[in-house]
């Protein structure tokens, strides 16, 4: 019996928020046999987000390699797949708590709107324990309390806890007998009495205990590896001249981004400047690299996508008529995916299975069997599909209605594949 399926938390699973998180029993299922891979083999998860795979492949005795174009998600990944000595743990976090308040705040950062997502005081309080934070040298322990400051800005900002795209409370969006005028009113009222610190070092605790349940599960043979890397190309350091070997990975398991679906940079951008991993511009730079991104110039979406398959050809060209944007997102997004495929196709042995997560999308009101789709282009660069199943979403961060033409997205497909030889 898998007791662990029927509870909420396992090891470090819940350490940080991240949209569009995978349900980790998908990876479990598929880590924990013999038939898809062998403990020891190496796993990639090229789209690793906030590596719910990459710790199941820890957790199921395989190496793992993970990589995402988004920094935060690759912090999460590498500090949810590290084990820390409790020890050392305990003693920086009791050094901090003792002297958190003589930090002066005076670190500089660069925040758009900085005053707009949180009251002063809480910024003050902030800043000095990201200064504490930015003294430790230990890299494993400032990588752990920097995720854990991270999950405590959505604590104590501004903006809707229960949205993932920052969108700011607004006690005046409802009438005085809603509900929701209640809970607005309630989490101001209690933003502007929270002290940080406390919160603070209760996420930390909290964090800590998922460190130490990961400590007695994870074997030191086994290496996790994270990539801050496009899964267009994928890159060992960041000069870009050392890439992942050819044929190197046993087993591939991913759940790509959706078409439409942006919001992985932007419902993280404060904590990205908080935390220094990226600078405005580079935010910017990030959002055009994004897979399935919603925002082109006109001189992009003038143009008709072409994939050379007459069916989805003429589709897309059905749906440019319609409306052209739409169809160069999904058109776009198809073509960018077969890239990502080639290069999976390249590292993935022969005979390696690859397991793809993914969903069908509305498109100008119509359904659009991506998944259909995306398995014609990976039959035509030499994978066979073996098995599908189909789950039923329930929840993933960021499926919400997104324009007049997209509905929600319910139901996903997870599609087994295996790289065959003569392609
Ligand atoms: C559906 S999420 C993956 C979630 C992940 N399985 C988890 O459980 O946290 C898709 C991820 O793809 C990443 N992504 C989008 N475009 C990318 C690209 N070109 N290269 C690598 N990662 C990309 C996004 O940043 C996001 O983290």
């Amino acid at each position: 019996m898998l007791m662990w399926l029927s509870v909420k938390e396992r090891t470090s699973h819940l350490i940080h928020f991240y949209p569009a998180k995978l349900l980790r029993h998908i990876p479990y299922f598929f880590l924990n046999n013999s038939f898809f891979s062998s403990p020891g083999d190496i796993v990639l998860d090229p789209f690793c987000g906030s590596g719910t795979v990459l710790l199941e492949a820890l957790l199921a005795g395989r190496n793992a390699i993970g990589a995402d174009i988004n920094p935060l998600g690759c912090l999460i990944s590498r500090v949810k797949t590290t084990q820390i000595d409790e020890s050392k743990m305990r003693k920086t976090i009791k050094n901090i708590k003792s002297k958190i308040s003589e930090y002066p705040g005076t670190i500089e950062l660069y925040i758009i709107n900085l005053e707009y997502w949180f009251y002063p005081r809480i910024i003050e309080q902030l800043k000095r324990i990201l200064e504490a934070v930015t003294f430790i040298t230990d890299t494993k322990l400032k990588e752990f309390l920097l995720v854990c400051f991270s999950n405590c800005l959505r604590r104590v900002s501004l903006a809707d806890p229960i949205l993932y795209v920052p969108v700011k409370l607004n006690i005046h969006k409802y009438p005085k007998e809603h509900s929701l005028y209640k809970k607005v009113n309630e989490r101001l009222d209690y933003l502007s009495k929270v002290n940080v610190f406390d919160e603070f070092f209760k996420l930390v605790n909290e964090n800590l205990e998922r460190i130490v349940d990961l400590n007695k599960c994870s074997r030191n043979d086994i290496s996790t590896t994270v990539l801050c890397a496009d899964a267009r190309n994928l890159i060992l350091n960041t000069e870009g001249n050392d890439i992942l070997q050819s044929e190197s990975i046993h087993l591939v398991i991913t759940s790509p981004p959706y078409a439409g679906a942006q919001k992985y940079i932007r419902s993280t951008r404060l904590h990205l400047s908080w935390l220094r991993l990226c600078t405005s511009l580079k935010i910017s730079e990030l959002e055009r690299t994004i897979i399935g991104r919603e925002h082109y110039r006109k001189a992009e979406y003038s143009k008709l996508v072409e994939l050379g398959f007459d069916d989805l050809d003429k589709r897309i060209e059905h749906l440019y008529k319609i409306n052209p944007i739409r169809a160069y997102i999904i058109g776009n997004y198809i073509k960018e995916m077969r890239d990502v495929f080639i290069e999976t196709k390249r590292v993935l042995k022969k005979d390696g299975y690859l397991i793809l997560i993914t969903a069908s999308n509305y498109v100008c009101g119509e359904e659009f069997e991506t998944h259909v789709y995306l398995t014609r282009i990976l039959e035509s660069i030499g994978f066979i599909v073996v098995l599908v199943l189909i789950d039923d979403i329930r929840s993933r961060g960021l499926m919400t209605k997104r324009n007049r033409t997209a509905n929600i997205i319910t139901r996903e497909w997870v599609i087994v594949l295996k790289k065959i030889a003569y392609k």
